[in-house]
């Protein structure tokens, strides 16, 4: 497209008071700032009067075509299996990629988990998966399209050839203070999703606290969006909206995750990290045409479990050799008998981060063996003197920043008070 097909400081005074931009307008858009004759200050304006003016439905679609165009797009249709995969929003202590993605495929199907790296207080599955010995995240297309074929899991890094213009304005939005805003984190997520090929997807749209989505009204509007968009791609598309508002199961960090989701495919696990891998395993299943699967018989009786030793072997990876643990802790006490109400996943997150399972910036590495781990949920009795939860560092000088963050963060109240949950795990279903 011509760099001079239209003014760029038109259209940002368009959507600036609250205009549509027409189909060939945010082609070219994508475009142009893609090959750099858009500069970064003109589309943070734009984004910024999007975030704060919206967009319709169509200049959603519009630019999530035009994103997707930026880049590949992965084809699957010579594989013999169906694919299905699943999205979640991210939040603490979300885990579910690891269980499941073995899981839904110990069915026959395939699923491309192509995934990220943490930023900020939400864990990315890559760097947990990074926590098993010898474990690799880059694999090629060759390499991921013949695991597909085999072992039909495969959970790798997304390389940069998906959707190159959603990285560019992704990272602008981080700098900017856009990215809350449901045009563009729908168009984003969509994008790579319909670009990376699956026939079918779930989406997992979190809420609450330790959601970057907060307002469950919200969260259900851009899980609306979502599904609108991947439905209009031709892809089988669902979601679940899930609550946040509490860490899910008992492990924050990178190698206890992994810990706790190998827990979940020998049957036990956290009941709230297993209920929720079952129920999305459900809708992949039925969206890939497989009806009344025995999910719960499959992480029962060993199935899930093979194909997740399967998987990580298939990367390199050794699925009995010893995950790293700390080597400082720092366990919390309860100050007194009663039951836990309250346990905020965002505090939860932040803490998990400063000592040291997230990255601030995206050269930095992670700490494999630091996180928390939490021994009360919500709602269980606790007595004066046992360990709450304990935090686990490699410098113990990390504990005081760790603890700042969760000063308030949970509470013990009497018996009968209300549990601060937020409602159940799984609020609703779309589409
Ligand atoms: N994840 C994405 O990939 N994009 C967003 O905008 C937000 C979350």
């Amino acid at each position: 497209m011509s760099p001079e097909a239209f003014d760029v400081v038109d259209l940002i005074r368009t959507k600036r008071d609250g205009g549509v931009l027409a189909t060939p307008e945010i082609d070219w858009l994508v475009d142009a700032y893609t090959r750099g004759y858009v500069a970064d200050e003109q589309m943070s304006a734009m984004t910024m009067a999007i975030f704060l003016n919206g967009m319709e439905r169509r200049e959603i679609r519009d630019l999530t075509l035009a994103m997707i165009a930026s880049g590949e797009r992965l084809d699957f249709s010579g594989l013999s299996k169906r694919t299905t995969d699943k999205h979640s929003t991210g939040g603490v202590g979300d885990k579910i990629t690891l269980p499941l993605a073995p899981l839904v495929a110990s069915f026959g199907v395939a699923v491309p988990q192509l995934s990220g790296r943490g930023l900020g207080h939400t864990g990315g599955t890559l760097d947990k998966l990074e926590s098993i010995p010898g474990w690799r995240a880059t694999l090629s297309n060759e390499e991921f399209m013949a695991q597909l074929e085999d072992s039909g899991a495969v959970i790798c890094a997304a390389g940069s050839g998906l959707a190159p213009a959603d990285g560019k304005l992704y990272a602008l939005r981080d700098i900017t203070g856009t990215v809350e805003a449901i045009p563009l984190i729908a168009s984003s997520i969509m994008s790579k999703k319909i670009a990376e090929g699956t026939a079918a997807l779930v989406l997992d749209v979190k809420f609450g606290s330790g959601a970057f989505m907060q307002d469950p009204a919200r969260s259900r509007e851009l899980a609306e969006t979502m599904v609108a968009l991947g439905r209009d791609a031709g892809v089988a598309t669902r979601a679940l909206l899930t609550n946040m508002n509490v860490p899910l199961g008992l492990a924050i960090g990178n190698a206890n995750e992994v810990r706790e989701s190998v827990e979940v495919l020998a049957g036990g696990g956290p009941a709230d990290v297993r209920e929720l891998t079952v129920a999305l395993a459900r809708e992949m299943l039925e969206l890939a045409g497989v009806a009344d699967a025995d999910v719960e018989g499959a992480l029962d009786d060993g199935r899930a479990m093979d194909a997740w030793n399967t998987m990580i072997r298939a990367q390199g990876g050794d699925p009995e050799a010893a995950l790293p643990t700390p080597r400082e802790t720092h366990a919390v006490l309860a100050e007194r008998d009663g039951i836990l109400v309250a346990q905020a996943a965002l505090p939860f997150g932040i803490a998990a981060w400063r000592l040291g399972a997230g990255r601030a910036r995206k050269e930095d590495p992670v700490v494999h063996s630091a996180g928390i781990d939490l021994h009360k949920k919500p709602g269980d009795a606790v007595r004066a003197g046992e360990p709450l939860f304990t935090l686990g560092a490699e410098d113990a000088a990390r504990f005081d920043r760790a603890l700042e963050a969760l000063e308030g963060a949970y509470r013990i109240g009497d018996e009968g008070e209300p549990v601060e949950t937020g409602g159940p795990l799984i609020a609703g279903r779309i589409g």
